[in-house]
């Protein structure tokens, strides 16, 4: 009907689409969270945009893990004000974890701050900035998801409203189509003394597989080859799925049983998972490194520390002993299993020789890649009141000599690829660098290569040539 299109390009005219950016300071939860709120938006006719002087809303989608978070926050804010006071509609919003913990005291604090919403409310977003400034005073949601009490059931509540298709096609902002994240469990139950994630997003709750399946495969029809199913322990998905009477059937855990199903979907070339919590991590679990290829050679295992006592004092529930053990699982399956870990350093009353015996760990466990904190103290946590706190240069130091001696076993790790043949599944093409691409191995690890035309998303056969500590460098085959 022609007038109603002409009424629509007047309308197009008038009112320019508005536009969302958001900041996505997280982990991978974090990350999928980020374009859970693109797609939320979309629905209310926000496009996304990575410019942030372009943007009608702009969320900071915040991280508490480590200390000065806040602090973060208000100066990222302080800059924000400085837009706002150019661009007097400009909404500001504050998301994740941060928000949680802090958000209402920084809207107190705060007034050019709009809204604030929590990770396990994200949903309420579209509301509280369409009501802003009109309608309602309210403009905060905090608290986590709600638990569920008629479980299990095939009805079960979705945690989400929008559908699979709608994330799928959301914004990509921050990370690529070809690989995608995909959560699988929210929030976590196990309280590691040194951990704030209990606080920001409450008790572990699972998704329904079926869910899960139908998210997947609306990825798949929108590009993806690889997934990674997401949660803060993975292991344990679906333990709260069960009727108390149920039992697990021949060691398959529902996570297991999530696993196959995923990978079994036509399209997907690979099937990563994060994090796993080596308490929970199985002997079957890793048989499914055998059974399913999909699920390559690489897992990250966080391991925290290579002293017994001091993994006791975090509460992670398994001795350096359980953890080589598992490490020895992988590795016969595939002896050149790439593992990566977390650790910490100057956790409270941290020794020289527990110290040491996280280095020995290094040297023994001979890790692909590390991530190394120093021990910062949350607030509500167990561990930031126990005494025999460390003195922040001890931890420096300690990062410093620990970071020093991963650093040699990853650039060992990567000489040691130089001439073999690896496939590749190329993610990106490089932002500025004309038909420079970079993909991941089945080991993880990341590969710059130079192709004539575009083979994004494409499994591509390469020789590694070069290698560095951060990445290789391989020629098609
Ligand atoms: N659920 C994951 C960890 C999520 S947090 C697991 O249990 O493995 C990611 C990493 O941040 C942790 O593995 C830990 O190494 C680090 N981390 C968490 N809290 C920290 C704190 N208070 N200080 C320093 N590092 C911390
Ligand atoms: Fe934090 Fe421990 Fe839960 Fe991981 S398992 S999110 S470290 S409490
Ligand atoms: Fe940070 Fe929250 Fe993830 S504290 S690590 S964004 S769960």
């Amino acid at each position: 009907m022609p007038n109603s299109t002409l009424s629509d390009n007047e309308n197009k005219q008038t009112h320019p689409p508005k536009k969302i950016h958001v900041e996505t300071w997280g982990c991978q939860m974090n990350s999928a969270d980020s374009e859970r709120i693109y797609a939320l938006m979309a629905q209310k006719g926000y496009q996304p945009t990575l410019a942030t002087e372009d943007a009608d809303l702009i969320v900071l989608n915040t991280c508490n893990i480590r200390e000065k978070a806040r602090h973060k926050v208000v100066s990222r804010l302080g800059l924000l004000r400085d837009m706002k006071s150019l661009k007097p509609g400009l909404k500001i919003a504050l998301a994740g974890c941060v928000a949680q913990a802090e958000g209402k005291s920084l809207l107190k604090e705060l007034p050019y701050l709009d809204v604030v919403v929590g990770p396990g409310t994200i949903d309420d977003l579209p509301k509280l900035i369409t009501e802003h400034g009109e309608k309602s005073n309210v403009n905060f949601s905090l608290g986590f998801q709600k638990m569920r009490r008629d479980l299990p059931t095939p009805n079960v509540k979705e945690i989400r409203t929008v559908s699979s298709e709608e994330v799928a096609t959301a914004s990509l902002a921050d990370k690529n189509e070809v690989s995608r994240y995909l959560n699988i469990n929210q929030g976590c139950n196990n309280f590691c003394t040194f951990c704030v994630v209990p606080f920001t997003r409450g008790p572990e709750i699972s998704r329904h597989p079926d869910d899960i399946a139908a998210d997947a495969e609306a990825l798949i029809r929108q590009g993806a080859k690889e997934i990674t199913l997401l949660g803060q322990n993975v292991n344990s998905y679906g333990l709260d799925l069960m009727r108390p009477e149920e039992t697990i059937e021949g060691e398959h855990t529902p996570f297991i049983d999530l696993l196959l199903k995923i990978a079994a979907l036509d399209g997907l070339e690979r099937l990563r998972f994060t994090t796993s919590n080596p308490h929970d991590f199985t002997y079957p679990l890793a048989q499914v490194f055998k059974l399913e290829p999909k699920l390559g050679r690489y897992i990250h295992l966080p391991v925290q520390s290579g002293s017994d006592s001091m993994l006791e004092a975090m509460h992670r529930k398994t001795t350096v002993e359980e953890y080589f053990q598992r490490l020895s699982w992988l590795r016969e399956i595939h002896p050149d299993m790439a593992i990566s870990s977390d650790l910490i350093v100057g956790f409270p009353g941290e020794s020289d020789q527990d110290f040491d015996d996280t280095l020995s760990l290094l040297k023994k466990a001979r890790f692909s890649f590390v991530f190394a904190f120093k021990y910062s103290p949350r607030k509500g946590t167990a561990a930031s009141r126990f005494k025999q706190q460390i003195d922040e240069s001890i931890k420096t130091q300690r990062l410093a000599e620990l970071n020093k001696i991963q650093d040699q076993i990853t650039l060992e790790h990567n000489l040691g690829e130089i001439g073999e043949e690896r496939e590749v599944l190329v993610l990106y093409k490089h932002k500025k660098e004309e038909n420079t691409y970079y993909g991941r191995t089945l080991h993880n690890r990341l590969v710059k290569i130079h192709a004539e035309k575009n083979i994004v998303g494409r499994l591509m056969p390469v020789c590694i040539r070069e290698a560095s500590k951060i990445a290789l460098v391989g020629t098609l085959l």
